[in-house]
């Protein structure tokens, strides 16, 4: 299995200020890092939904929480299936894990190959390869410029993902990238298009806004919300949710600025860099 390492672990911690009997949800369980070191602060009298859409992962949140079963329990959903109340804390670690990113099979790394796949929940909704395979050129190319954020290769790229069909693999999918897209520096230039597969075949915008909607109406006046995004598509919806939530007067926004690793973890944890956390208090029921 892969190193763990959660993202910003310490600033989550602070940011949620957990109360040892409070009700918590970690949104996105991963491999559950966030979630022990939140069970760890409480007593037995409180209480951890640990949520992951992705089974694979929730069992392995399983196995790091072995010892905190009296006060954690496991839930496959995803954000847009979400309807705790009452909650002190809701914390979102957005994204794709580790796990998901190494194992092959999963079909999201581009550095080792494997089945186009993609889904965090694999027992549903459209793969990766149906979606290079069947969808026209322009929407590739959309999804590309839009999500994955690559102004400039977007068109160039879709025109030889599709010439190149069927797509069969990650690598496949990679060394057709590779070969319109010369690489520049140590980041693959396949990393955007990948970045962008994912978000589409995962809803991942959608359900960022589900759970942003959702989020106030979750947490009790008193409790907080925190979120990690790891792009500007993420952290730009997170930013402009909360703002908005402070204008109406249900919450009080906690960082001015985003929270950002600090160097120690950018030397430990590379994939770290891009991490933003924000965080909001709730006043009044957002009902
Ligand atoms: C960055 S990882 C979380 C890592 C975790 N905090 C840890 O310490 O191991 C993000 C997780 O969120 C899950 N996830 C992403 N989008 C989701 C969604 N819409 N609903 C539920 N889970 C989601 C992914 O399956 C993945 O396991």
């Amino acid at each position: 299995m892969a190193e763990h390492y959660s993202v910003l672990l310490q600033e989550s911690l602070e940011y949620l200020a957990i109360k040892p009997e409070g009700f918590y949800l970690d949104c996105t369980a991963g491999m559950g890092g966030h979630s022990k070191a939140i069970a760890e602060r409480l007593t037995p009298a409180g209480r951890l939904v640990v949520n992951d859409r992705d089974s694979e992962s929730l069992e392995m949140a399983k196995r790091t929480l072995m010892d905190f079963v009296d006060r954690a329990e496991f839930q496959c959903a995803p954000f847009s299936m979400l309807n705790e109340s009452g909650l002190d804390g809701l914390l979102a670690d957005l994204g794709t894990s580790r796990f998901q990113l190494t194992d092959p099979d999963r079909g999201f790394s581009l550095l080792q190959d494997g089945p186009l796949d993609m889904r965090m929940d694999q027992t549903r909704g459209m793969t990766a390869a149906d979606l290079v395979n069947h969808s026209a050129e322009t929407a590739i190319a959309d999804w590309i410029f839009q999500y994955g954020q690559e102004r400039r290769n977007a068109r160039k790229i879709a025109r030889a993902i599709y010439a190149a069909r069927p797509l069969r693999s990650t690598l496949h999918l990679a060394g057709v990238v590779e070969g319109v897209v010369p690489r520049v520096g140590p980041i693959h230039p396949a990393t955007r298009t990948f970045q962008a597969l994912r978000i589409v075949v995962n809803e991942e915008m959608k359900e960022l806004d589900a759970l942003l909607n959702r989020a106030p109406r979750m947490v009790a006046p008193g409790g907080r919300i925190v979120m990690i995004s790891f792009h500007s598509l993420e952290d730009v919806r997170v930013k402009d949710k909360f703002r908005d939530l402070q204008r109406a007067g249900i919450a009080r926004i906690l960082t001015k600025k985003p929270v950002v690793p600090g160097d120690k973890e950018l030397r430990e944890n590379a994939a770290s860099r891009s991490a933003k956390l924000r965080a909001v208090e709730i006043l009044k029921s957002a009902a």
